[in-house]
């Protein structure tokens, strides 16, 4: 039997003795005699006796370990001109300081925090502060408008909310103070201070309640890491789900940190003092789990990449990080390569660097298309790997284990589950599908450590949006099969969730952004095929009775409206004006079958289907004949 067997056996065998030995890579202030706590399912706990800081195990333990002097963390940012390197020293000094800040407004264990910044050192510097705490963190991506994160601010209720004037979207500034405010002003929860970051490209105006991050950190003193239950809150990460209200989830800390540190030698096979480059954001899990907290728990260096693959100031600026630094493993979306073979279809500008360093890419986020895996693969000639995972899942749930053994590539497949993932294919009823039938993924309970043990203030939402589809089942919400070989095929979202450009959006979030148009009667957004960005939303809504708007106009203000409250991130552009929506006959729109025809892979009309003739006469507009 192969090394990855052994391994996901051994896990399955004895899940006590397997997951209290990866604990072992850890610091505890109280060790856990006791790996799961099975009493409560759906809610199972993870080292429900054990106590740790994350952060002391993610900063101060290499320190005391004599890596001092070793690189943490690279800010490394084209559209500023920045590099700046910072040694584990280092950072623990900032974060430990940091968290003197937030110590001194108030904050303590349990409290939240709301972090809305751009990609920059600080706001990892501030999620770490949190963890040195026992704090909260809720990161909220950049690219969300002022009512989303409104609708954070209230579900997290944060003591204090850290921000900075202004990211950078390439040659654009986008100023982060007005959009905060705006927030805060829509918001019912009022937190207390705000923290911002100035930076020189648009400094903010501060107001009675603000600090100057610079200002706080030269009056603050140092904060001690507090040891906290391993089972308490590290995060509340919030991710898009099938309504506008998004789900809060959450991870606890000893759990996550168990698992981060066993996948970061054998999922991504870095150690300590080598080097990871996540090109994702704090504002999503991928950067939470792989730009900040994984690579700090192994020791190893990370590079924070404020920029994008392209344009700014060209498309070499990836293989520039990854030849400086001796990046051993990359990780992105696969939409970044598809911007960086459109723009560079020959891959000149990666011949012009020593990648020699390199070993692995790793892509997630959404599916990774054969035609960029070939392309980045011949390009670079090292194993281009694939893994599926989501927010709920903090890591990997199926993944090529490259650390233990490099598993053959079945292009289109990220390969197979890894240890502590009982991944399973069922059919409506709940009955298992033979292999290679498609059916909806599933994960047998209880979930590994690190997997989020619930939804932020909604046990029931939890229980009613993942655990009740199937008994005793976690619903992923994702498609696909598995094949003979035990590969699985992830083939896209079962609801109404879509990713753009690897970005997790709701559909339903932007419908009631367009009902809410005073000539709106009704409407629908499906996720359509995109070459660039993999799924785009495409609007189409029905105007009330009497409603006579100018169709341009009309168009112009739904996308406004929109991008002003979702974000620019939503990318919703094309929006149809149409005469009816297909309905089934119990009044459900047919997304699905609307989405199948836009992408051209015709899903059958299903018989429930109230009028077929309103689907007829969609067709050439779906189309877009
Ligand atoms: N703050 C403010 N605005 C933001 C933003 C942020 N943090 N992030 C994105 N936006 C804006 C963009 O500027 C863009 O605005 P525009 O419509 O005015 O041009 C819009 O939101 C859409 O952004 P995006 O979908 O990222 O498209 P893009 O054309 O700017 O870039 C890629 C496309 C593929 C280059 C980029 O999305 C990318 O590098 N993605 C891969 C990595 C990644 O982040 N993955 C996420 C999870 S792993
Ligand atoms: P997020 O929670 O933002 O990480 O998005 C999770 C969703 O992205 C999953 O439910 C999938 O639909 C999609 N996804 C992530 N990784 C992959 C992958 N490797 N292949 C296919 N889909 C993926």
């Amino acid at each position: 039997m192969g090394a990855y067997e052994d391994v996901f056996r051994a896990a399955v065998e004895d899940r006590e003795g397997f997951w209290l030995q990866q604990a072992q890579a850890l610091e505890w202030h109280r060790a856990p005699t006791k790996a799961l706590d099975e009493s409560n399912p759906p809610f199972y706990r993870w080292f429900p006796d054990g106590e740790l800081n994350v952060a002391h195990n993610a900063l101060d333990r290499h320190v005391a370990a004599g890596r001092g002097d070793q690189a943490a963390l690279v800010y490394d940012s084209p559209v500023t001109d920045t590099k700046r390197t910072y040694t584990y020293g280092e950072l623990t000094e900032e974060v430990a300081l940091f968290a003197g800040v937030l110590r001194g407004l108030g904050v303590g264990v349990g409290d939240r925090v709301v972090v809305y910044m751009p990609m920059v050192p600080e706001a990892a510097i501030a999620m770490l502060a949190c963890a040195r705490l026992g704090a909260v963190h809720s990161v909220v991506f950049g690219g969300f408008a002022a009512k989303e994160l409104a609708v954070r601010i209230d579900d997290a209720a944060p003591t204090v909310i850290v921000s900075a004037s202004c990211g950078i979207e390439g040659k654009r500034v986008i100023e982060y103070k007005p959009l905060l405010d705006k927030a805060i002003e829509l918001a019912t929860h009022k937190p207390g201070k705000r923290v911002v970051l100035q930076r020189p490209q648009a400094p903010a105006q501060l107001g009675p309640d603000d600090l100057d991050w610079a200002d706080a950190v030269s009056q603050a003193s140092p904060a001690d890491p507090v040891p906290v239950k391993a089972t308490d809150p590290l995060y509340v990460l919030y991710t898009s789900g099938t309504t506008g209200k998004p789900k809060g989830v959450v991870r606890d800390g000893g759990g996550y940190a168990t698992a981060l540190a066993w996948t970061m030698p054998n999922v991504y096979d870095v150690g300590p003092g080598q080097t990871i480059f996540t090109a994702s954001d704090v504002g999503w899990v991928v950067g939470h789990s792989y730009i900040v907290y994984a690579p700090l728990l192994a020791g190893a260096t990370t590079v924070l990449y404020e920029g994008k693959p392209v344009g700014t100031p060209d498309a070499g600026q990836f293989w520039r990080v990854m030849s400086e630094y001796g990046v051993r493993s990359m990780f992105t979306a696969p939409t970044a390569f598809r911007a960086l073979k459109k723009e560079d279809p020959d891959g000149s500008f990666a011949r012009k660097y020593d990648l020699s360093a390199l070993k692995y890419l790793f892509l997630a986020g959404e599916r990774l298309d054969p035609e960029t895996y070939r392309w980045a693969s011949e390009l670079l000639d090292i194993p281009v790997i694939d893994h599926w995972w989501q927010t709920e899942t903090g890591w990997p749930i199926v993944a090529d284990p490259a650390g233990i053994e490099l598993l053959p590539i079945k292009p289109g497949s990220p390969t197979k589950p890894l240890p502590g993932w009982d991944v399973q294919v069922l059919d409506t009823d709940g009955t298992p599908v033979p292999a290679g039938e498609d059916g909806a993924i599933v994960v047998k309970l209880p979930l590994p450590p690190g997997a989020f043990p619930t939804l932020w203030n909604d046990d029931e939402r939890f229980v009613s949006s993942y655990m009740s589809a199937f008994d005793g089942y976690y619903l992923t919400g994702d498609g696909g099969r598995i094949d003979d070989d035990g590969y699985v095929f992830v083939m896209g979202r079962t609801d109404d969730v879509i990713n753009v450009a690897g970005h997790r959006l709701s559909t339903g979030g932007m419908e009631e952004v367009l009902a809410s148009h005073p000539a709106v009667a009704e409407c629908a957004v499906i996720g359509v095929a995109d070459q660039m960005k993999g799924q785009v939303p495409r609007g189409f809504v029905v105007l009330k009775a009497g409603a006579d708007p100018d169709p341009e106009q009309l168009r112009a203000e739904l996308v406004a409206m929109v991008r002003d409250q979702v974000g620019a991130v939503a990318s919703l552009k094309e929006i149809a004006v149409v005469g009816a929506l297909p309905k089934t006959r119990s009044g459900k729109i047919l997304r699905k079958t609307m989405r199948g025809i836009a992408d051209g892979t015709d899903e059958p009309v299903p018989s429930t289907i109230e009028n077929a003739d309103v689907l007829d006469a969609l067709r050439p507009v779906l189309r877009k004949e």
